[in-house]
């Protein structure tokens, strides 16, 4: 954990609530990365741009049934699920429950899992044009993977090959090296029932309802098209909070 991130935890302790709303609140009008590791709150954020701002990459009416009724469904019934198996929502992270999600119903798994997805993956987007990352972060990935090409053919691969509906991973592993994943349904790295564990620094959402309107049964386009929306800064940052 670098300093940055433990003045960060230091201050959210000393503040509460009103320092998460605080810390978050940059999102709201920019498009500067600024929201921490552990930041993701039980209930919706507002999107960090408007529903057509992601064009032609991805439609503004795909986006707004997105947020306003998939993902806005998800953080509804978690909070249904918090309320009925008794998550103290005030005292426990949303990543302290998903690292113990084998303990709650399937119903917890499904949109605690689908909730923090998405409210993740919006963050991760930002109108185009889109750079390959540098810095530490396009480091780790050209060593780990070979160079950026190579790393997004298998990424993409993952996502292509991801049967049904589910999502593609980056993740920093407990040991502090890159993997790519891919999970079924709404679950991620961070559940201890996943194949693969560890901290989602990038993710793409493959269900259909995320790219359907606009290119039908076409993922692979859709995977193609998403690389012009990635906000690399904010996983460069997830990736500096997390090593
Ligand atoms: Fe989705």
């Amino acid at each position: 954990m670098n300093s940055a991130h433990q003045n960060r935890r230091q201050f959210l302790s000393k503040t509460g609530k009103a320092g998460i709303a605080i810390a978050a609140m940059p999102l709201m009008s920019s498009f500067a990365p600024s929201l921490a590791l552990d930041a993701i709150a039980y209930q919706q954020k507002p999107l960090p741009y408007s529903y057509n701002a992601l064009e032609p990459y991805i439609d503004a009416m795909t986006m707004e049934i997105h947020y306003t009724k998939h993902a806005a469904t998800y953080a509804k019934n978690l909070a249904d699920a918090c309320a009925a198996e008794k998550v103290d929502t005030s005292n426990t992270s949303l990543i302290t429950l998903l690292n113990s999600i084998s303990k709650y119903s399937p119903k917890m798994r499904n949109n605690a899992g689908g909730h923090y997805n998405h409210e993740l993956f919006w963050q991760l987007m930002k109108p185009a044009p889109s750079t390959a990352p540098s810095g530490t972060l396009g480091e780790a990935i050209n060593k780990t993977f070979g160079s950026f090409a190579d790393f997004q053919k298998a990424f993409g691969e993952a996502a292509k090959t991801r049967f049904g509906s589910g999502w593609a991973w980056l993740l920093i592993k407990k040991d502090g090296t890159l993997a790519i994943s891919s999970t079924p349904n709404q679950d991620n790295p961070l559940m201890d029932i996943a194949e693969v564990q560890g901290t989602p620094l990038l993710g793409l959402d493959v269900w259909e309802h995320a790219y359907y309107l606009k290119y039908q049964n076409k993922r692979p386009d859709y995977i193609n098209a998403w690389w012009n929306l990635v906000n690399w800064e904010f996983v460069q940052q997830r990736f500096t909070e997390a090593k």
